[in-house]
């Protein structure tokens, strides 16, 4: 499976004590659905029935479908 994940943070994360204190164990996000990133929040587990072989983007305002299956991705510099 293959994910597009859209950010608008167009700097880092600064991660201090407050962020262990508050967070405890610190599980980073590697599956880029968090709501606390770069913090793991458990979206994770909106992946947990993606195929092998499909793309999906997760977008939207639609908090209960989110993931939308996608035929490929395309880049403007692509030919
Ligand atoms: S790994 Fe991304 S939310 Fe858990």
């Amino acid at each position: 499976m293959t994910r597009e994940i859209t950010h608008e943070a167009t700097g880092p994360k600064i991660v201090d004590e407050d962020d262990i204190e508050e967070n405890g164990n610190i599980a980073v996000c590697m599956c880029g659905l968090s709501g606390n990133y770069p913090f793991c929040d458990g979206s994770h587990q909106a992946t947990a029935d993606e195929e092998d072989g499909r793309l999906y983007k997760y977008e939207g305002d639609d908090d209960e479908n989110p993931r939308h299956e996608i035929a490929e991705m395309v880049f403007t510099d692509s030919e």
